[in-house]
């Protein structure tokens, strides 16, 4: 067998090494272009699972790379005077240099041929070859030779980001956020060798032209950034080396094969530095290759088990990097946060880590977080224990006058029960043992304004005195029993009305018994939908009447709070939304002018509201479809509610059309809290997948959202709440018909969490830090 191999990289060299212990018989050269030891770079990294997967695979070159690496388990954390560390990250870096001649030697050793100053043009030199792999970097030559068949997307990020070296030693893996006179920078450094560490610097681009960064040569932005990080230097220099300012390129490729060749590495997929991870992809990358190659029977066979047996774990690992990218991308958004908030949120932002695992590893650090939270809400008048605060999902909030306990909050649900609009006694038990539960807050379903604002015909409404008495008996019951607060939630259908019951087909459209819908244009959800009527000024008036009507029945039914629903297609999402709105008139084309009757109806509502109780709005922060609502139209349409008076912005998305594409995944929809609450400066509620009380925590601390709320989870678990609390410590009320019940939970739980731990910390392989600390220590006198 032949195998050529394009790029003597590290996925290039890798995979040379692996698929010549396989197949010693077969013939591998690596072409590049660049000297045996003419390379760019300072350091890279690896996390001890990577390392482990090298052990496994190499033990020589594992062996070899490990003598090489310095290791480190803390990240540090530097912010306005402050540093926050925090251990059992167990990470190793190396110098990129020495990577690659122990890869090229190990390589030279089981007969691979090396050649060097060989810049490769096409692949019509390798007709011969059973196997070409493209490992040939981020500029990749061939990828862009076959772009109609590979499909590379390239998305340019914004911030600026450039390379450098130091002799500054360093203990921990090291963030420096720097506030300067032109905006934020950022570092990012570790030690890879004795007297060696690489220097990431980073910045968006409005700060860099403001520091004049733009034209400056490799040394003299290298003296820029030493006047910058001068004091945390400490007299060390700044090196360069190919040290040029660039952006970073996201790179996704639609396909890796292409007949005999494949492509690895950054040729096919990038993932940004902040998580530290081209090296650790490019060579997984050479292990998958090697992988499908040991299985198939065919070269073709092998290429397609590589790329489907590989895609998923690359495009996650690409999300993650995606989700810490635009983090710092964002960074001025918390750059008021109190540092130690700020810091947890830099530890958790890519949703690896969470609060419950930084207690177990940095319980100092997680109690600080906690303190630091509890001080917040003592700020806001409540006399909460600043000694041993309890965690952030049981710090109390406050909307106007109304309190709530808790941070958990039951989601809005449609159950698709009543009879002509009535709730009954389904829904005294789903809402009653869901306050009993513990939750510090529940939303009900939506609740319609008139009879042709329903979804479907087993939706609640509010609009005469039998649904007004038994919404009454519901509010009474939580409020008799529990110590939850109750939302009443109103809507419209719009174009989404007169469907089939959830489980019958979800928004398809009624066969019998329908009505007649109205939207803001005529435009059917889907192609066989009724076509809703454009709504005129005097219907809009009817709905706003209607609205306000509903309002103030809530208020007779004895609710807490009132929200708005604008989101998910209904009518006042209709108006929001590009897709869905295409007036010509005052109510259509820009933001302002879609965002007109949605305001007039809140604020009509908000008048009739009393004072004293709080509202919010929920809205779809993305339609997730092109030329739809984005998360920085989110935060205009924030950002106006908050000029009406809106308390809280209940940030969902989507369900605008039905060809969307949204990204699912844990806490999907976090991320447009996050921006929403810290770009518009307005309290949210975030939601969606987020099914642990230890990610409610995370996202609480981190500052992405003020409330949680939960609405599946809630659906097989009333008490989600309640056995959070066990499990935290925190109190929570109950009625006393079940007092026995929560004793025992609380007391087993103090057990169950006891086992848990000591199995987390016992179950917890050392990190390679703590074995070359154990190693290293003198022994104890006798
Ligand atoms: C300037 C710069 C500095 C970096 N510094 C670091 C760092 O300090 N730490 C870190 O972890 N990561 C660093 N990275 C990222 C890291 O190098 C990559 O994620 C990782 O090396 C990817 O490995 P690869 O084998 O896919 O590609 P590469 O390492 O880029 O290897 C591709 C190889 O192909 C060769 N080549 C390209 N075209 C041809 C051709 N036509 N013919 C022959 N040979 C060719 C190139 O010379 C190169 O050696 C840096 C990247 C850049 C651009
Ligand atoms: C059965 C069901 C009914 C729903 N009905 C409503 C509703 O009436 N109003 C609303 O705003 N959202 C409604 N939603 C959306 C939820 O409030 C929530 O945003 C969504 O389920 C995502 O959260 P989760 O992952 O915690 O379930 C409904 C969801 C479900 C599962």
């Amino acid at each position: 067998m032949k195998i050529a191999i394009i790029g003597g990289g590290p996925a290039g060299l890798y995979a040379a090494i692996l698929l010549k212990k396989q197949r010693p018989q077969a013939e591998i050269t690596v072409y590049e272009r660049n000297r045996a030891d003419d390379t760019f770079g300072f350091g890279v990294v690896f996390s001890d699972a990577t390392l482990d997967n090298f052990e496994k695979y190499d033990p020589p070159s594992y062996r070899r790379i490990t003598q090489e690496f310095a290791y480190w388990d803390d990240i540090a954390v530097h912010f306005r005077g402050t540093v926050h560390r925090v251990g059992g990250n167990g990470f190793c870096g190396c110098s990129r240099r020495t990577l690659l001649l122990i890869l090229q030697e190990r390589a030279r050793e089981l007969g691979v041929t090396l050649l060097f100053e060989t810049d490769i043009d096409d692949e019509a030199r390798f007709a011969d070859a059973d196997l070409i792999v493209l490992a040939d970097g981020i500029n990749s030559r061939f990828r862009d030779n076959h772009i109609e068949h590979f499909q590379p997307q390239i998305d340019l990020r914004s911030n600026k980001f450039a390379w450098m070296g130091s002799t500054k030693p360093l203990d921990a893996f090291t963030f420096i956020f720097q506030e300067t006179e032109w905006g934020p920078f950022i570092a990012h450094a570790y030690q890879y060798e004795a007297g060696r560490s690489t220097w990431i610097f980073e910045t968006d681009a409005e700060t860099f032209q403001r520091a004049g960064l733009e034209g400056l040569n490799e040394q003299q932005s290298a003296d820029r950034m030493a006047e910058i990080f001068g004091w945390f230097l400490d007299g060390h220099p700044l090196l360069i080396n190919r040290s040029m300012w660039r952006n970073f390129p996201m790179i996704r490729s639609q396909r890796w094969v292409k007949d005999n060749m494949v492509l690895l590495g950054d040729a096919k997929a990038t993932a940004h530095f902040s998580i530290g991870s081209g090296t650790k992809l490019a060579m997984e990358d050479a292990i998958a290759l090697a992988d499908a190659m040991a299985q198939a029977s065919t070269v073709d066979a092998a290429l397609q088990t590589y790329e489907h047996g590989r895609r998923e774990e690359v495009e996650k690992i690409q999300h993650a990097a995606d989700v810490s990218l635009v983090w710092f991308e964002h960074v001025d958004r918390f750059w008021d946060f109190d540092p130690v908030q700020f810091a947890f949120g830099v530890m958790t932002r890519a949703k690896a880590i969470t609060y419950d695992n930084l207690t177990l590893r940095a319980p100092e650090f997680v109690r600080e977080v906690d303190t630091a939270f509890a001080k917040q809400v003592r700020s806001k008048g409540f006399d909460v224990d600043l000694d041993k605060p309890t965690a952030p999902m049981f710090q109390p909030l406050k909307l106007r006058a109304m309190e709530v306990a808790n941070r958990a909050v039951v989601s809005p649900m449609c159950m698709y029960s009543a009879k002509e609009g009535v709730p009954g006694d389904f829904h005294l038990v789903h809402y009653g043992s869901r306050a009993i539960g513990g939750a510090g807050l529940i939303f009900t379903e939506m609740t319609c304004v008139g009879r042709d604002a329903r979804i479907t015909p087993g939706c609640t409404g509010l609009w005469n005195d039998e649904q007004q008495a038994a919404w009454t008996r519901i509010v009474d019951f939580v409020h008799a029993n529990s110590a939850a607060k109750i939302c009443l939630q109103l809507g419209h259908a719009g174009r989404k009305g007169a469907t089939k019951l959830m489980w019958e087909g979800m928004d398809r459209p009624l066969e019998q018994g329908g009505w007649d819908t109205i939207s803001a244009s005529p435009l059917p959800y889907f192609p066989d939908s009724q076509v809703p009527r454009e709504m005129d000024r005097a219907a809009m008036d009817r709905i706003k009447r209607e609205f306000v009507a509903a309002a103030q029945r809530g208020e007779a039914c004895g609710f807490d709070m009132l929200e708005l629903h604008c989101a998910h297609g209904y009518l006042l999402a209709s108006f929001i939304s590009p897709l869905t709105n295409e007036r010509t008139d005052e109510y259509g084309g820009s933001l302002a002018n879609r965002l007109r009757y949605p305001l007039e109806v809140f604020e009509a509502m908000r008048a009739a509201w009393p004072a004293r109780k709080p509202m919010s709005v929920r809205i779809s922060a993305t339609d997730w479809a092109a030329g739809g609502i984005t998360g920085d139209d989110a935060v205009a349409v924030a950002r106006a509610f908050g000029e009406a008076g809106v308390d809280l912005v209940d940030v969902s998305t989507g369900q605008t059309v039905r060809d969307a594409q949204p990204i699912y995944g844990r806490m999907f929809q976090t991320p447009f809290s996050d921006q929403v609450r810290n770009e518009a400066r307005v309290a949210t509620m975030c939601v969606g997948n987020i099914t642990t009380a230890d990610q409610v925590n995370t996202i609480l601390a981190a500052g992405r959202a003020d409330l949680v709320a939960l609405g599946r989870p809630h659906l097989v678990d009333p008490s989600f709440t309640m056995r959070a609390a066990a499990w935290y410590g925190a109190d929570v009320a109950c009625p006393p018909q079940y007092l026995p019940g929560k004793e025992q939970i609380f007391r087993n739980s103090v057990r169950d969490r006891q086992d848990f731990e000591d199995l987390k910390i016992k179950g917890k392989p050392k990190t390679r830090a703590e074995l070359k600390a154990e190693a290293t220590k003198p022994l104890a006198a006798e």
